[in-house]
């Protein structure tokens, strides 16, 4: 047997991409509901749009998304027939904190995750969270500018403990901030941030991450305090940078992208700022004020387990005159040259299953500590039959695909492994577009771009194709 034998089969959903009830119960706003479909996105999303309100003319999916808060029992039974063994889902900070300052948390969002967590075990399914996926309140961004400001580690500090006293016991993984490298890629869909005219955005990113990451180690400290028992864990967008060539030059680059993201595991597995980002940081002037309480904190209080989510690999080239240089695709929110060798998704994201074993290897040689994978999957056009049934074929072989190179890097490589959860078990909105069309559930949802449908769930060909998997601990993917 190559996967362990209380290896976490399960899926992976956040907060704003599912529950919809925006403004029930007390819960705020935040700047993922802020984030239409459709033209605007890219630039809200990526914080070159200010967008602090609704605007008219504008369609937010997330104000409804696919309403579970109203129907989670529902979707977790279904959850429990394919037989997860762990959800992966998010709070929304603005439930229980609707402004994020205040002293007190709103009871009534705490209930909604009771609830949820309760129906999880109640079918023998460990709830893995993240505190955060995305979220951010935007009276934060409004009173405090943010995570640029230094005092909202304090209000992160808040929300954890109020999270992880009432759930002590009951949850056992806990994620601190969901890809915490997208902040570089968009701002504002990653961290709340939008920028003003003239500011040096970079210098802001890096002094709002260093603040994610004091945040990070202090949930950690306070975890550790509340809940010994429980593991903690960082969690970033992977997908390893190949170089276009064998040229240096491309070769070097590809070296320096993949640090980009690497560097913010390295602090929260390794405690400490690496070498190059210091140097590259002091080199550019933006180095931010790492206090001596903050190193203290950092290296006191690494992660116990390094998760990530995989989609594809990407690519880089330096670009000189002398070449073609290839074309660019997208790549889970991150810019990549088209890699040749590989085929694409309907929204042109390279397929490359080996390129998940790599992901692995690199990822546990780098930090020798556990890992876990807690997003893979296909982002996909579905077509129902009159039944609303979807043979998705495509989909199984992608899972298929990637479940085999996992299987390797356990087996053949060693790497120490405790789960996977597929992205979106159920269909949800995108992140990156807004569009429900782009489909990875298991079960299919109906409801359109523009939240035209009945909301009906029905389970999709993976959806048995799955439950087999998961039933043969990974030895049945045929
Ligand atoms: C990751 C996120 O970026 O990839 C998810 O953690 C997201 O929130 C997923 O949904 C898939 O990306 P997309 O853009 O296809 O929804």
């Amino acid at each position: 047997m190559s996967f362990r034998k209380d290896f976490l089969w399960g899926g992976a959903t956040a907060a704003n991409q599912l529950e919809g009830a925006y403004n029930v119960d007390g819960r705020g706003l935040a700047n993922v509901d802020l984030s239409p479909v459709g033209e605007s996105r890219e630039a809200v999303i990526g914080g070159k749009r200010k967008m602090l309100e609704f605007e008219e003319g504008e369609f937010y999916p997330a104000k409804e998304s696919i309403d579970f808060y109203h129907r989670y029992k529902e979707d977790i039974a279904l959850f429990a027939e394919m037989g997860f063994k762990v959800y992966r889902f998010s709070i929304a900070w603005t439930r229980i904190f609707p402004k994020g300052d205040e002293l007190e948390p709103n009871e009534k969002g705490l209930e909604f995750y009771d609830k949820v967590i309760d129906e999880c075990l109640k079918h023998g399914i460990e709830p893995l969270i993240t505190i955060t996926h995305f979220d951010f309140p935007v009276h934060l961004i409004k009173e405090y500018g943010g995570w640029r400001n230094r005092k909202i580690i304090e209000f992160y500090e808040r929300l954890v403990t109020v999270l992880f006293n009432r759930y002590k016991g009951k949850v056992k993984y806990w994620l601190t901030f969901n890809e915490i490298n997208v902040i570089l890629a968009h701002p504002f869909m990653g961290s709340g941030l939008v920028f003003e005219e003239g500011e040096d955005i970079e210098k802001t990113q890096y002094l709002a991450i260093h603040h994610e990451l004091v945040a990070s180690a202090k949930a950690t400290k306070i975890l550790r305090e509340i809940d010994p028992e429980a593991k903690i864990g960082c969690m970033l967008a992977a997908g390893s940078f190949y170089p276009m060539s064998p040229r240096p030059e491309d070769v070097f680059a590809a070296m320096q992208a993949n640090r980009m993201s690497y560097f913010f595991v390295d602090v929260q597995s390794r405690g400490y700022y690496p070498s190059y980002k210091l140097k590259e940081l002091e080199r550019k002037g933006i180095l931010p004020d790492i206090t001596e309480e903050d190193k203290k904190v950092l290296r006191e209080n690494t992660v116990d387990f390094v998760s990530f989510s995989y989609y594809s690999s990407r690519a880089i080239e330096v670009n000189t005159d002398d070449k073609k240089v290839a074309d660019k695709t997208d790549s889970n929110l991150f810019a990549s040259a088209k890699n040749p060798y590989l085929d694409h998704t309907e929204w042109g994201w390279p397929i490359d299953p080996l390129g998940f074993r790599i992901t692995l290897n690199e990822i546990y040689d780098r930090y020798q500590k556990p890992l876990f994978v807690v997003e893979n999957g296909l982002g996909a056009v579905d077509e129902p039959d009159e039944n609303g049934y979807v043979e998705d074929d495509y989909r199984i072989n992608y899972l298929r695909d990637h479940i085999k190179n996992m299987k390797d890097a356990v087996e053949l490589d060693g790497v120490d492994l405790l789960g996977y959860t597929t992205w979106g078990p159920i269909d949800l909105v995108s992140a990156g577009t807004g569009e429900m069309k782009k489909r990875y559930g298991f079960i299919y949802v109906d409801r359109d771009n523009y939240g035209n449908g009945t909301l009906k769930r029905t389970k999709k060909k993976s959806f048995d194709w799955y439950k087999k998997v998961i039933a043969s601990n990974g030895e049945d993917l045929d």
